[in-house]
Order: structure tokens, then sequence, then C-alpha cells
């Protein structure tokens, strides 16, 4: 059985490991953060993530599982996974890529013959070959592969022990039957796998992310032009997804997409598309990025057409600060955004979420926040709904009506029961949904 071990245990590491060792390979976690290295050896998730601490405990206690700040420990793996971060630049649309080469020269230096360091984290096309070189200058007897990783948050455990496909990029079978050793139990599963080269694996996983951030900007395009032709894009979007060639995933028009990946991501690939002398193939991703953010833009329109231009002493209830439900990351979350820049317009912004109020609190220390929904709603002008948590789903308008000082709420997530609201006496807004009453 393959010893395992994984380095960087944020969000993806931490699950990997979990998920690879609940597959019955030995893995050992390694990060620079003790405290974080800790809490993991406590059974303890520092984030929020359905599933993964019950998973976590689980394997800590089969002995299979355990976390270090040392990557010495982990010197007679066979397979190093590398799951550090890859930030965007404060000062450019480029990723950082210091995690990722720490991590690897930190390895190369232990790891023993034969064995296969495998990069997961998404870094700009090129970073694969180039850390190759230096990895032969330091260890040649030692081979680098690339092996995106395409989970989602909230679907993390899920999307790892039950992937769509697993893509390696190798350059050498030796790589490749060990990747299909770690695999083993997936692949008996009949998860398709992708050998390919180092720069085709980096850009699949970009590439992937870049469809996603289209597609979502595509439909919060089709909204803007509902709004201006009196349309309803909810109705438009499940139109167009009856075609099997289009999909209805990802076809959710509202306040656009946020997190740790799809904005950082698409940016960082036009900057690299730029370094290779391709800035014009992916010059579109601009227009997905602005359309995007217009979208905070337009909600943030909508609260001022509704309640007059003049913010200031409004009292603003919002619902949701996570960039998506199931999560309590707010990395530039549309909702958190748009919460704050409400704010700075002199409103008296109140906040809840069901998960995310700490980090909200952490980035956003001006705003108001509180755990009970009625306190939010409480004299409201009126109510946002900015990430579609299930329990905002099952709010009762009647009983809210009851709380607010204007019965208005605008929903930026195209999530709740429209003629729910509108029964109960609501004014009720929407993106993209001008006929809305
Ligand atoms: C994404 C990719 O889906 C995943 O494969 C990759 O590995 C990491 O990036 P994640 O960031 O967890 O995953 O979120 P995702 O579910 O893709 O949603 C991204 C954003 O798009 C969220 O803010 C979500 O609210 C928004 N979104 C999604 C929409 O606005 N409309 C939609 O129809 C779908």
């Amino acid at each position: 059985m393959l010893k395992l071990s994984v380095i960087g245990t944020g969000y993806l590491g931490a699950t990997h490991a979990a998920a690879m060792s609940s597959l019955g390979f030995e893995v050992i976690g390694v990060d620079t953060d003790e405290t974080k290295i800790a809490q993991l050896n406590l059974g303890k998730v520092p984030f929020f993530e359905p599933n993964l601490e019950e998973l976590l405990t689980q394997e800590l206690a089969s002995g299979r599982l355990k976390f270090t700040t040392e990557v010495s420990d982990a010197a007679d793996c066979d397979v190093h996974f590398i799951c550090v971060g890859t930030p965007q630049l404060k000062d450019s649309l480029a990723a950082d890529l210091s995690y990722v080469n720490a991590s690897l020269h930190a390895v190369a230096k232990i790891a023993k013959a034969g064995s296969v360091i495998v990069g997961k984290s998404t870094v700009p096309v090129g970073t694969a070959e180039r850390l190759s070189k230096e990895l032969q200058a330091i260890n040649n007897q030692v081979e680098l592969a690339w092996n995106p990783e395409f989970l989602r948050e909230g679907f993390a455990v899920e999307d790892t022990l039950r992937p769509n496909r697993l893509v390696v990029g190798v350059t050498s079978d030796h790589a490749e039957n060990v990747l299909r050793q770690a695999y083993k139990p997936l692949l008996e599963n009949n998860v398709p796998w992708i050998r390919a080269d180092l720069p085709t694996a980096e850009l699949v996983k970009v590439a992937a992310n870049s469809f996603l951030a289209t597609k979502i900007s595509f439909i919060n395009a089709m909204a803007e032009i509902c709004e201006a032709a009196g349309g309803d894009v909810t109705v438009l979007a499940q139109a167009i997804g009856y075609d099997p060639r289009i999909g209805s995933r990802f076809l959710q028009a509202g306040i656009g997409f946020g997190g740790g990946c799809l904005p950082k991501d698409i940016r960082a690939f036009m900057a690299r598309s730029e370094e290779l002398g391709a800035k014009q193939s992916v010059e579109f991703l601009r227009e997905i990025d602005s359309i995007n953010l217009r979208a905070r833009q337009r909600m943030i329109d909508l609260v001022r057409a509704d309640i007059g231009n003049d913010l200031k002493g409004k009292k603003i209830a919002v619902l949701g600060a996570a960039f998506k439900p199931d999560s309590d990351d707010v990395r530039d979350s549309p909702a958190l955004d748009i919460a704050a820049q409400i704010h700075a317009s002199g409103a008296l912004v109140m906040v809840h979420d069901p998960k995310a109020i700490i980090p909200a609190r952490a980035r956003h220390p001006e705003l108001t926040y509180s755990e009970s929904i009625e306190d939010v709603v409480n004299a409201a002008d009126v109510i946002l709904h900015l990430t579609e948590w299930k329990i905002y789903r099952e709010l009762d308008p009647q009983l809210l009506k009851g709380l607010v000082k204007h019965p208005v709420i605008i929903d930026g997530r195209n999530a709740l029961n429209r003629e729910l609201w509108l029964k109960a006496g609501w004014k009720f807004r929407a993106l993209g949904r001008s006929s809305a009453s």
C-alpha cells in the first residue's frame, strides 16, 4: 500500500488528506501553520465544510492519518501531493506562486528515490515544466506530475471521493502508474482517467473554471437585457437549459460568482496568456469579469431604485455573507461586497449568515452582524437576499412582514418563491426579472 503526504492542509489539502486516508492509505498532512496542524490533529476543521469533520475524526481514529509541521516526517512517502494556495497577487492579476515554489523545494530535499511529487494547486500553464527542471537540479531521483483538483466548496468530500474525472499530467509511465495506484479505489468505480502532458493538465483546470465563469456571466448578461426589455431571466434560463447542448446548470442569474477560485483563476489566466503572447485568445474573460462585477452594482442600483438614492439612515437587512451556500468562505464574496458598499453609502447594514459571520467580521468589521434573522430584519427598510442558504427559502413571509418597516425584498440569487412573497403582500424585486411587482 502506498504511503502518501499532503503538503498544505488548507481547504483542498485537509479534504484530500482525509479522503485519501478513507481509501485505506497511510497519509501524513504537512503544513507550516502550527495552530492549524494542532487543530487538525484534534479532529477540528478550521473552516466549515459539510461532512469533513466527521471524516477527519474517523480517519484520525483509524491511525492512518496524521498531521505534522515537519516536512521530513514525510520522507518515506511514495507520493507527495502539493495542495497549497495560489492566491491573486496584490498588485497584479497574476497568481502568487511563492507557496507552490517553497513546497516543491522543501519536498524535493526529502523525497525518496522513485517517489512522485504531484501538484494539485491551480497554477499558470508552464509552472509544472519550470518546477520539474528545478526538481531535477535538487533531486533527479524524483518526478513531478500535475493532477488538478476540481472540488467545489460545500461538496468537497463528495467531489474528492467521487470525482467526475481524474486528469494526470505526467512525463513518464512510472509517474502514471504510481498515480493509478493512488487512485485505484476510485478507478474501480469507473471514474474517467485522462493522461495528459504537463501544460495540458494545468490548462484543463483554468479552462474548466473559465467556462463556468463564462456560463454565469452569460446568463447575467441576459439578465441585463431582460431588465432593459421587460423580460424574465429565470424563465429564459429554464427554456434554454432544456437544450442538452446548453444544459441548465450554472445558469442561475444573480449577483454573480465569487470565492477563492473562479475570480482569481480567470484573472491569472488572462495574465499568463498575455505573457505567452496569446492575450487576444482570452480577452473575452475581461468582459466576463466586468459583467460579473456589474451584477453587484445592479443589485445596489435596485436598492436605490426602491428606497431612494440617499441611503443614509436606512436600515438594510442582508441575508447571506458567504460567497455561496454551505460554505463559510467570504473570499471575494459578492454578498459581502454589496453589504460593504451599501454601508459605505451611509446605510445601517445588518448581516445574517448561518456560518460565515466570524470570517465576514474579520474582513468587514465595520458592518453589524447578528445570528438572529429576526434581529436583522427588525424595522428594516428592505431585505436583500444575497446567498441562497436553504433556511432563507424556508422563511415565512407572513411572519417577517410583522417585523420589517417596509415589506420590500430584493432577491439577488433568484432563489426565493416569488408568488409566496407577493401573496403575503411584499414588494418583490429580483435581478433580471423586471416583470416582478
Ligand atoms: C469552483 C469550481 O466549480 C470547482 O470545480 C473548482 O475546483 C473551484 O472553483 P467553487 O469556488 O466551490 O468551485 O464554487 P462554485 O460552485 O463553482 O460557485 C462559484 C460562484 O458562482 C459562487 O459565488 C456561486 O454563487 C456562483 N454561481 C454559481 C452563480 O452565480 N450562478 C450559478 O449558476 C452557479
